[in-house]
């Protein structure tokens, strides 16, 4: 069998550099926060796949519900030669546009680009296989940066899936919108998923799962945190917290100190200390109106041209175009 094509734009000393950037920020702020990207090591990219087979957690089943239906459709649309996937994780989804783009006739290249380099070489190898003849181009990346980077030729269709853009706050949603559009040409097209607002207990527990698996999830910052800056958190002495901000919309995730503790980040020369009952913010998980979704597109430069959701109303797959 063919390899995939892997081009790295972040290697694991860039992930390094950038982690030990933002975890001083961030460790050292008030309240204390660090970034949903570094979730994403291999323990926790399976931990991802795992929360999207539990029984609370519905956007993953809501949005192959929508793809299963539309994947034609776009790829009649778009007629794209490139499916190029952000945040691409396991890519098992993608498998409904990638067989109907295949299907279409027009597909020759598929472009994931994940920060997690385990979660995309795997990824990579299992499309290859089930689609003889196509090229895969993976890219180790970060979509916040490295999107000017991206092979492929016209038309490209570019998924962002799973409700990924929700982990993004507003400004820097803003900033991957229009960069996003930068790449694009006039014409090619952005297939995004959103979660939905809605009830929320059912939000609430879609984030704090009866098994614990997003618990482990939450935890898993930590155990990436004490690996790669020579860090000792007790993962255990924090609580798992989900909790939705009404006025912001959005889910956050949180880990609260059970007592006072303290952390030595040996790379950070740092020293973190929590009181009892202090949070580390560890993702926000926004969640959309439709207004919000075609808002945020317009301003980027994007024409909204569909906009479906699942069969119960809780997510959301817009097909926009570069105006
Ligand atoms: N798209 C898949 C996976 C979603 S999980 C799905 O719908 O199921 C989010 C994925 O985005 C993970 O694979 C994670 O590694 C990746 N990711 C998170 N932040 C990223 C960033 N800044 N740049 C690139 N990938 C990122
Ligand atoms: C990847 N992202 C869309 C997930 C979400 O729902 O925000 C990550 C996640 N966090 C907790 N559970 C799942």
């Amino acid at each position: 069998m063919t390899e995939p094509v892997l081009d790295v734009h972040l290697t694991p000393e860039d992930a390094a550099v950038a982690l030990r950037a933002e975890a001083l920020e961030g460790l050292t702020a008030r309240p204390k926060w660090v970034s949903p990207k570094w979730f994403y090591d291999a323990v926790g990219s399976d931990l991802f796949e795992d929360i999207t087979r539990l029984p609370e957690y519905y956007p993953t089943r809501a949005e192959r519900e929508i793809l299963d239906a539309r994947a034609a459709e776009i790829a009649a649309t778009t007629g794209a030669h490139t499916l190029v996937e952000l945040g691409s994780g396991s890519s098992e989804k993608t498998r409904l546009l990638l067989s109907a783009l295949r299907d279409h006739g027009t597909l020759h290249e598929f472009v994931p680009l994940d920060v997690s380099p385990s979660a995309l070489t795997d990824a990579a190898h299992a499309i290859l296989a089930d689609y003889p003849g196509l090229k895969v181009h993976g890219v180790v990346g970060d979509f916040t940066e490295h999107l000017g980077l991206l092979p492929g030729t016209a038309p490209r269709l570019v998924a962002f899936l799973g409700g990924t853009i929700g982990n993004l706050i507003p400004e820097e949603r803003e900033k991957f919108f229009s960069s996003v559009r930068d790449v694009l040409d006039p014409g090619e097209w952005l297939l995004l998923g959103t979660d939905l607002v809605k009830d929320p207990d059912v939000l609430v527990r879609a984030y704090d799962d009866a098994a614990g698996v997003t618990a482990e999830f939450n935890r898993n910052v930590l155990r990436v945190i004490n690996r790669e800056l020579a860090a000792d958190f007790e993962p255990d002495a924090f609580e798992h917290v989900a909790l939705w901000n009404a006025e912001q919309e959005w889910i956050e995730m949180r880990l609260r100190a059970r007592r006072a503790v303290t952390a030595h980040v040996t790379a950070l020369g740092v020293d973190v200390a929590f009181e009892e009952g202090e949070d580390l913010r560890t993702e926000v998980s926004a969640k959309f109106r439709r207004e919000r979704v075609e808002s945020e597109l317009t301003a980027a430069g994007f024409e909204l041209h569909r906009w479906w959701t699942d069969s119960q109303g809780r997510f959301a797959l817009s097909l926009a175009r570069v105006a």
